[in-house]
């Protein structure tokens, strides 16, 4: 198997043991920058994010549009990291494979480019390996709105050369990127579209909220039925990306898993409710006030308790083995059923190389806590897992090095600049720039 490797194999070496005390702050949601970032495509005025996080993901996209005819703009505004996005012309609505494969979500290019311009050629994704994940939600809703999409050597061609019309579109189940991609392609179509078993996360109104400062015309974004007026043209807007509610789940987890007294700036305590309700199940201390979530965890095991990833409000899939790692140390036994993706549970293995008790069956694991996790040498397999072995590091005796953590890199920004600020000794171990096989 021949792989490519993005930037250098760097790992990242934690000594467990440590407690964290100070505060974080959150960066702008990755799941939502991308969708904005491919509804820049809408317009040939500039679209200005503002609370951008710099990832991998982000800089894959905006090479992606750079392709496409966008320029690019990133900058440090006063209020952090901004980018601008202008596309005047679209140079040729051609997303080729090597620029989607490196991330799933440039698949979202395609309704904007057949919005704009009546056609486009866009490859099928690669991403993340958890589950199937296919698209073919994404492509009923497009030929819903009057695309003809073909399929050939793994690309789709999609061609609505008079424009796409408002349709009804009933989700047979609930997506987040299907309904993200309709509400991108439909806003530039020509009548009423209702989008109906929609999914209601925090991404979709920040979508449809910088949407309508570019002059759409939608209502219901945030529940289940979702209205769009089409307009003829978008203009350009200044838009501030949410807070990455993973983000903030994530720390939320590494400081309850350490302990201590520990601040997260920045964010959304309603965004995370479903976590946050856990953590003080289990034991943890959280007080929210305005954009600050203050987690404290005093001496003491934490409960176990059980869980289920659901659809937004539900407990989120992207944050099961976050708090799965939580569990490894926690007093009894904490059931936890993955009912979004099959195949998300690639950690278990790892954490076990640490020492934690965990069995699988189909879509649920169980884990009994231990009294103790031990430090070794682990491997990162996608972005959600390797978070969780940083944060089961945090607590586990001795050295823990995380290797492929160009994952983490994908979804999380300075994460052992934000850690040892608060006291964690953790390091980043550089790597090569190479490529390799295995
Ligand atoms: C998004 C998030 C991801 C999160 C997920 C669920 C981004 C970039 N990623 O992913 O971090 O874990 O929501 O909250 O925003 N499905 C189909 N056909 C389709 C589309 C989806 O069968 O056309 C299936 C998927 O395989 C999965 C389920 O539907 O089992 C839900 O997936 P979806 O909500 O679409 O997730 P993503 O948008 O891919």
């Amino acid at each position: 198997l021949r792989w490519q490797i993005e930037g250098r194999m760097d790992r990242i070496a934690i000594i467990g043991g440590s407690s964290l005390s100070g505060s974080i702050p959150i960066s702008g949601a990755k799941n939502s920058a991308i969708k904005l970032m491919a509804a820049s495509l809408l317009t040939d005025e500039p679209l200005r994010l503002t609370n951008m996080p710099r990832l991998a993901d982000t800089r894959f996209l905006g090479r992606l549009l750079a392709r496409l005819g966008a320029s690019v703009d990133e900058r440090e505004g006063e209020a952090g990291s901004e980018t601008i996005l202008h596309t005047p012309e679209i140079l040729g609505a051609i997303a080729p494979y090597d620029l989607v494969r490196q991330m799933r979500a440039s698949f979202n290019v395609l309704g904007p480019l057949v919005a704009r311009t009546g056609q486009a050629k866009v490859s099928l994704p690669g991403g993340c390996t958890i589950g199937a994940r296919p698209v073919d939600l994404h492509l009923k809703a497009l030929e819903a709105l009057g695309a003809s999409i073909d399929m050939h050597e793994g690309y789709v061609y999609a061609q609505a050369p008079r424009g796409l019309r408002g349709a009804e579109i009933v989700f047979p189940f609930v997506s987040v990127g299907a309904t993200e991609h309709a509400l991108l392609a439909a806003v530039l179509a020509d009548g009423q579209t209702v989008l109906r078993n929609s999914a209601c996360e925090p991404e979709i109104v920040d979508l449809a909220e910088c949407l309508i400062s570019m002059g759409a015309n939608i209502s219901g974004a945030g529940t289940t039925d979702i209205v769009i007026e089409g307009v003829r043209r978008l203009n350009g807007a200044t838009h501030a990306v949410i807070p990455d509610r993973i983000e903030t789940g994530a720390y939320a987890c590494a400081a309850a898993m350490a302990g201590g007294d520990v601040t997260l700036t920045n964010t959304r305590a309603d965004i995370v409710q479903s976590l946050l309700d856990k953590m003080v199940e289990a034991g943890v201390q959280i007080d929210s006030v305005g954009a600050a979530i203050r987690v404290r965890r005093g001496e003491g095991r934490l409960k176990a308790v059980d869980l289920t990833t659901e659809v937004y409000p539900g407990f989120p899939t992207d944050l099961q083995a976050p708090f799965m790692a939580l569990m490894t140390m926690a007093d009894g036994e904490s059931r936890i059923r993955e009912t979004i993706f099959e195949n998300r549970f690639m950690h278990v293995p790892e954490l076990t190389r640490l020492g934690a008790d965990i069995s699988v069956s189909g879509g649920e694991a169980v884990v009994h806590g231990v009294d103790s996790l031990n430090g070794a040498e682990v491997m990162a397999t996608d972005l959600r897992a390797s978070v969780s072995l940083i944060i089961a590091a945090l607590a586990a005796k001795g050295e823990t090095v995380v290797n492929r953590v160009y994952h983490l890199d994908r979804g999380f920004e300075r994460l052992e600049d934000k850690l040892s600020a608060c006291g964690a000794n953790i390091r980043r171990i550089r790597g090569e720039a190479r490529e390799g096989h295995e």
